[in-house]
């Protein structure tokens, strides 16, 4: 039987969140730390279409070699998007005719996290189906297919987490056009988990919810943020990491004033910034999930990840933003 395998990584968003979902820009960084993979078996025997469908978190990091699973993995639920994304894959291929198919998605990404763990592991899986089908889709159709689970599991999604999953450079989501920046100058952001997570749908619904109340409210906040991501996307360019680690704070007060931080994020930004971060902030849906923080070397990342675990319990995961030409 054939098999195809299909892998991805989480991501954080460095400006933008949730300004992005209403066409404001944003700017992402992959964590290519933070890996998934999903593998799917063709069955020659006992049915046609999507025979099985697991999914198991393993410990955070990159799913490393074949079966057997660690010992720590743990099987859990599968989001609604994966199985629909399997089944229009599989019935727009014109397959029903095909013997069936098993698939398993490993997702070393922390789940409701703000790390872009369902667009991964929904990523992950499009492509494990076009590599067992032959399809050769187009970046386009993968991207497509990932925003319509997105959309399942988030109820409204801007497209950034499905392109920054499948992303090796900081990507960029501005007036409807999609580009990977260059950086001027070499950086690392270290992510830090709070080790709570309400997850993105709820706090996406939950300033919707305050904008129709306060329409004027989501105007200043798109405003302020579209100046505070343009401006820190020009400071990334042109290698200005202090500038840019200001824009990152900045940032992050914005999104606290729409009550998307908690308690437990606003010290792990307060920790960064005292340990000499040159910015820290939320990313992602917050209510929860993870803080990153700006440092210009890995040494200094590394000692940074070191204290927030040691001082404050996180589990810290590091990601390059690396120098480097428009791709
Ligand atoms: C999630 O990484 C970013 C949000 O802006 C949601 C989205 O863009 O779809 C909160």
């Amino acid at each position: 039987p054939g098999t195809g395998t299909g892998t991805a990584h989480g991501k954080v968003v460095l400006l933008g969140e949730h300004a992005v979902v209403y066409g404001a820009p944003a700017l992402a960084l992959p964590v290519p730390a933070l890996g998934c993979r999903a593998r799917v078996v063709r069955r020659d025997q006992g049915g046609h279409g999507l025979l099985g469908l697991r999914m198991v978190q393993v410990q955070p990091g990159m799913p490393s070699g074949v079966a057997p699973l660690p010992p720590h993995t743990q099987e859990s639920s599968v989001p609604e998007g994966l199985r629909t994304l399997t089944e229009t894959v599989l019935r727009d291929a014109g397959l029903r005719s095909l013997p069936g198919v098993d698939v398993l998605v490993e997702s070393g990404v922390p789940p409701a996290r703000g790390l872009g763990s369902s667009a991964a592991c929904a990523r992950s899986l499009a492509l494990a189906l076009d590599d067992l089908l032959g399809l050769q889709l187009s970046a386009d159709a993968v991207f497509h297919r990932v925003q319509a689970s997105e959309k399942a599991a988030h109820g409204r999604a801007s497209g950034i987490d499905a392109l920054a999953t499948g992303s090796r450079r900081p990507v960029l989501l501005a007036d409807g056009h999609i580009s990977n920046p260059p950086v001027g100058a070499d950086g690392w952001i270290t992510v830090a988990d709070s080790g709570s997570g309400a997850g993105t749908r709820k706090a996406v619904a939950m300033l919707r919810d305050g904008f129709a109340r306060d329409p004027g409210s989501r105007e200043v906040f798109l405003h302020r943020s579209a100046t505070l991501t343009r401006a820190g996307l020009r400071d990334m360019e042109r290698g200005r990491l202090e500038a840019l680690g200001g824009r990152l704070t900045d940032c992050h007060t914005l999104l606290a004033g729409l009550g998307l931080t908690t308690g437990r994020t606003d010290r792990l930004v307060d920790a960064a910034l005292r340990a000499g971060a040159l910015g820290a902030k939320m990313s992602g849906g917050g209510l929860g999930g993870c803080v990153i923080a700006l440092t210009a070397t890995e040494r200094a990342a590394d000692a940074l990840a070191a204290q927030l675990t040691a001082e404050h319990g996180a589990r810290c995961w590091r990601a390059p933003l690396a120098k480097g030409e428009r791709h």
